[in-house]
């Protein structure tokens, strides 16, 4: 509970003094902005009533306070009221803190026992069951959903309780065996080296949702997961110019096929203000043919995407475990490589995309993240 001290006002910035020590500056302006009154603030809609440019520029006349909140006079005749819960919230230090991810980072098959693998009908239907599972896509980037039906329909309904169904090129929900439906590797029974998908996408998928359905009369077709931050994390640590090197150099990503060009370009480690890798965006695949400024830069690209991927294809750092019917396997493509062993036999998998806006808005929801 937040209880305000003392207040004082210098060169157009008002200070509190919190009870518990903490002090926060706010600027006239900014005060005038966050007014919450009727007239400048709809409470039930959440939205700024005013734009920008009618923000008066006016002057605090006079300040009024008690332990719970401060009254603002202007010198327009307006007031405004702020609660000291409200204005506690803008510690800069804490504020930013509080958009922070802060996954969990792993390498290895020991993660199984860590990730939720939860029964589908208590993520469905309760709020525990839901926050279990998104609690474990944040924090590793992968959760389980067990005793589903196998069918394209019972495996949409997972989707959607995850966030909806991301559409692309690639349909909604996707059914795909060794047909060609499209001129792709994974539409292939070869190994695929471990990977992310869509980095030919300006807004790459958020979630990959997969559903074995079939795999009769034939072996192999093992998954493999990899912590693509542990990686990069020991990039960063091991060839710190490679790593640099990554976060900044924009490298290109294609898909080509009849009526269809895709291609977006940036860094394959994506990171914040705050330095905090955000995306990886790794596939070896779908780099499409680039020129080079010059020869160092040409071989730097080599060298750290090629570091960086003896990192994604130690074994030892790689989840490998077999996607069986009734297990549906979610996992965060910003964050999670995937890939699977080469097979034989009749292998029909089916499942989505989500968006990173709309499971991050499921998890917001229920009050995981801020
Ligand atoms: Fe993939
Ligand atoms: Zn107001």
């Amino acid at each position: 509970m937040a209880v305000l001290e003392t207040i004082s006002v210098l060169d157009k910035v008002l200070t509190v003094k919190f009870q518990n020590g903490t002090s926060i500056a706010y600027e006239e302006f900014w005060l005038r902005d966050h007014c919450r009154c009727s007239t400048c603030y709809h409470a039930d809609t959440f939205q700024r009533a005013h734009h920008l440019l009618q923000i008066p520029d006016v002057n605090i006349s006079n300040v009024k306070y008690d332990k719970d909140q401060l009254t603002i006079t202007w010198s327009d005749n307006h007031e405004s009221v702020y609660k000291a819960e409200f204005l506690a919230e803008f510690s800069y230090d804490k504020w930013r803190d509080s958009r922070r991810l802060k996954p969990i980072m792993w390498s290895g098959g020991d993660v199984a026992d860590k990730v939720t693998k939860i029964h589908v009908d208590e993520f469905l239907n309760s709020v525990n069951g839901a926050k279990a599972v998104f609690k474990s896509l944040l924090d590793y980037g992968v959760a389980l959903i067990e005793n589903v039906d196998v069918s394209v329909e019972a495996t949409e309904a997972v989707c959607n309780a995850l966030g909806g169904v991301q559409h692309t090129m690639f349909g909604g929900m996707w059914e795909f065996t060794t047909t060609q439906d499209h001129a792709d590797t994974a539409y292939t029974n070869l190994p695929l080296a471990v990977h992310n998908d869509n980095t030919y996408f300006t807004e790459a998928a958020g979630l990959q949702i997969l559903h074995c359905l079939e795999h009769s009369s034939g072996s192999g077709g093992e998954t493999l997961l990899v912590d693509g931050f542990y990686g990069a994390t020991r990039l960063k640590n091991e060839h710190h110019d490679d790593f640099e090197f990554l976060t900044n150099f924009d490298v290109e990503a294609e898909y080509l096929e009849d009526g269809h060009h895709y291609r977006y370009s940036a860094p394959v480690i994506k990171l914040d203000k705050m330095k905090d890798i955000t995306q990886i965006r790794f596939n070896v695949y779908d780099r499409s043919a680039m020129a080079f400024p010059n020869d160092e830069e040409c071989r730097s690209y080599y060298r750290s995407l090629r570091n960086l991927s003896r990192y994604y294809e130690n074994p030892e750092f790689q989840w490998k475990f077999k996607l069986k019917p009734g297990l549906v396997m979610v996992m965060d493509n910003f964050r999670v490589l995937h890939g699977r062993t080469g097979f034989n036999g009749k292998r029909v998998l089916c499942g989505s995309y989500v968006s990173r806006s709309d499971w991050l808005n499921k998890a917001r929801a229920l009050r995981l993240i801020q």
